[in-house]
């Protein structure tokens, strides 16, 4: 008997060609996966002829429907995996077609409908300043905004009731011992934080917020900004401080400019002086404080005045940036207005 003509054989044919049709028509990869269990599956017309191969007396018969219908099962696997590596390409493109944002479009409405912002005048004299001071050797280092009165006068030769606290107007923080926390009145504590984790020698400058209880006007603000210098070293003296303060306003402010020394009092510098710099048309402007570091100040800071010596220096970030932008009055730079920040870039 010729086998390939078997009514069983013919049946398997039949069922593999519309298979393979059906498997090549289908649209989708679930569609696909449906279809798939259905052909191959218990009550697929494949099986029903495998399930005839027990009926079949003769072996060779037997044995050549048998191998025909594992090659009809291959034959539909591959099938769907040729149809399922079509359908998942077509799938992914249309997915990005569908999820496909339009950047130039974006692009174009925010350039004509937003503002760019721009940095807050302290920010940039800020960022000025460190860079100047990163430029001249220096480190930068931070502390707390809300200081123990340790940090913020004890430390700094400001024993308790010691008179020079009413140099600064300070605020108070509620705390259980009454008048032990602070808003710091100026950004000198973080010299004695420096000392005390930094071992010397230092050069760091230390920018920072300081609050002072002031009523607002032109040339004062209640929260203000101030940098404070710190040289620790061996042999440090008044001449390397004089010197750091003349090359920092060449830096800073150009070689036009020039700086002096007046005679002054803090009780955490012993002498202490103040420094003013010297615009080219022969003005002066106030600048800040400075002096060598008080050996009770070393001190604090863990450090041994014989072995030690160092210099330190603050002064007002705020002011600096209206000296150079020439803005009349302290309260517009921080109006929250931007037609004012739009005006310096
Ligand atoms: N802390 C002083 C002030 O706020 C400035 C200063 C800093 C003076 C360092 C001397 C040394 O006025």
């Amino acid at each position: 008997m010729s086998t390939s003509s078997s009514p069983e054989m013919q049946q398997l044919a039949s069922a593999l060609a519309e298979g393979v049709a059906s498997i090549r028509s289908s649209t989708s990869s679930d569609d696909l996966r449906t279809l798939m269990s259905a052909l191959t599956g218990k009550k697929g017309a494949i099986a029903t002829v495998k399930a005839s191969l027990g009926k079949l007396t003769d072996i060779d018969a037997r044995k050549a429907l048998g191998s025909a219908v594992n090659d009809a099962l291959n034959e539909l696997h591959s099938a769907a995996e040729t149809r399922s590596r079509e359908l998942r390409t077509a799938e992914f493109a249309e997915q990005i077609q569908s999820e496909r944002v339009d950047m130039t479009e974006l692009a174009l409405s925010a350039r004509t409908t937003q503002r760019r912002g721009r940095m807050h005048l302290v920010t940039q004299a800020t960022e000025r300043l460190e860079d100047v001071f990163i430029g001249l050797g220096f480190q930068i280092a931070e502390g707390p905004e809300v200081e123990t009165d340790f940090y913020n006068f004890e430390a700094l030769n400001m024993p308790p009731s010691h008179p020079a606290r009413s140099m600064w107007d300070t605020l108070f923080i509620e705390s259980d011992v009454e008048g032990s926390v602070v808003l710091r009145t100026h950004t000198s504590p973080v010299q004695i934080r420096v000392m005390q984790e930094w071992p010397p020698p230092i050069y760091a400058v230390m920018p920072g917020r300081v609050f002072r209880k002031e009523t607002p006007d032109a040339t004062h603000m209640p929260v203000f900004h101030q940098i404070e210098g710190l040289v620790i070293d061996r042999g440090i003296t008044f001449a390397d401080l004089a010197g750091t303060i003349e090359s920092f306003t060449k830096a800073f402010f150009g070689s036009g400019f020039t700086s002096r020394l007046r005679p002054s009092y803090f009780p955490f510098t012993e002498p202490s002086a103040e420094f003013d710099i010297r615009r080219p048309d022969g003005s002066w402007i106030e600048l800040g404080g400075c002096g060598m570091v008080h050996p009770h100040v070393l001190r604090a800071g863990g450090l041994d005045p014989n072995e030690w010596s160092g210099f330190a220096f603050g002064f007002g970030i705020d002011r600096m940036a209206k000296e150079r932008h020439g803005v009349n009055d302290l309260r517009d730079m921080y109006s929250d207005d931007v037609r004012f920040t739009e005006q310096f870039s």
